[in-house]
């Protein structure tokens, strides 16, 4: 398929997301405390624990969305620019930004063509972002516009479980919508990272409390994430399993 027609897809689709979004959102619903942000998915705290000291760095939210990352990073001292593709999610990002008394670059670009000079940013975060892109297009992206010592750090679906993958086509859940070309990152992948990122981390997460994503939140599940934390510290071949992985790329 050519590059435009993915894009148009993931515009169209994200806009009337955003729109749908949009009308349902009261002036009220955008504020938000950090700890809702940090807590709402199992990997988001430690995902963002790996980018470290954030405060005066330059900080790229990619594939921003509502921007609830990028305004949690900008009230803890960083300058963060928030780019997305589609304008119906930056506008709900502006909202959002007014709203909890905050200021964000935003930019409406596309990932795979960074409209930034080489070195812009000390960190550069993305939360279910890489997995929409030709990674080998983005990852050359990322490389040019980190800094040296920098650090990305993305949060993606992963696509290593079968029975997961199975779940993902066949089972009706909440939230499920997906755009056409997405598909959840697979191991083989990430050795295009690999070339520009050669200490590229991995760590999944959500191996039995995955189940949460259809039973919702509640003491099984609490009890599951515990044993996913223990059984996870001490198996690393079940990170392979897991329904997410985090990705570290330090830039040399
Ligand atoms: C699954 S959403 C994730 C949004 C947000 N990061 C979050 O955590 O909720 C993917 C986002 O990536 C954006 N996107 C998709 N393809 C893109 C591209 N080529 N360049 C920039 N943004 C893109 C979409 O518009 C959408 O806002």
């Amino acid at each position: 398929m050519e590059a435009s027609d993915r894009l148009l897809e993931e515009i169209r689709f994200h806009d009337q997301q955003a729109h749908e979004r949009a009308e349902r959102l009261r002036e009220a619903d955008l504020a938000f405390s950090n700890e809702t942000y940090l807590e709402h998915e199992s990997w988001i705290r430690p995902a963002i624990e790996k980018l470290g000291e954030i405060r005066n760095c330059d900080l790229l939210d990619l594939g921003c969305g509502h921007a609830m990352a990028a305004i949690v990073f900008a009230r803890v001292g960083a300058r963060v620019t928030a780019l997305d593709l589609s304008s119906g999610y930056l506008a709900e990002a502006q909202r959002r930004a007014h709203r909890n008394g905050v200021k964000l670059e935003l930019v409406q670009a596309d990932a795979e063509r960074l409209p930034f000079t080489n070195a812009s940013f000390d960190r550069i975060w993305g939360n279910a972002i890489l997995h929409h892109l030709h990674l080998d297009t983005v990852a050359h992206e990322i490389h040019r516009v980190l800094r040296p010592g920098g650090v990305a750090v993305f949060a993606e679906p992963w696509g290593e479980n079968p029975l997961l993958e199975w779940a993902r086509q066949r089972l009706p859940y909440p939230g499920k919508s997906r755009t056409r070309d997405e598909r959840p990152l697979r191991a083989s992948q990430l050795d295009t990272l690999r070339e520009h990122f050669p200490r590229l981390q991995v760590q999944g997460y959500q191996l039995l409390s995955m189940a949460g994503r259809v039973l919702g939140q509640g003491p099984l599940v609490r009890a599951l994430a515990w044993c996913d934390d223990r059984l996870l510290r001490q198996v690393p071949t079940l990170h392979r399993w897991c329904r997410y992985v985090v990705l570290t790329l330090p830039r040399d």
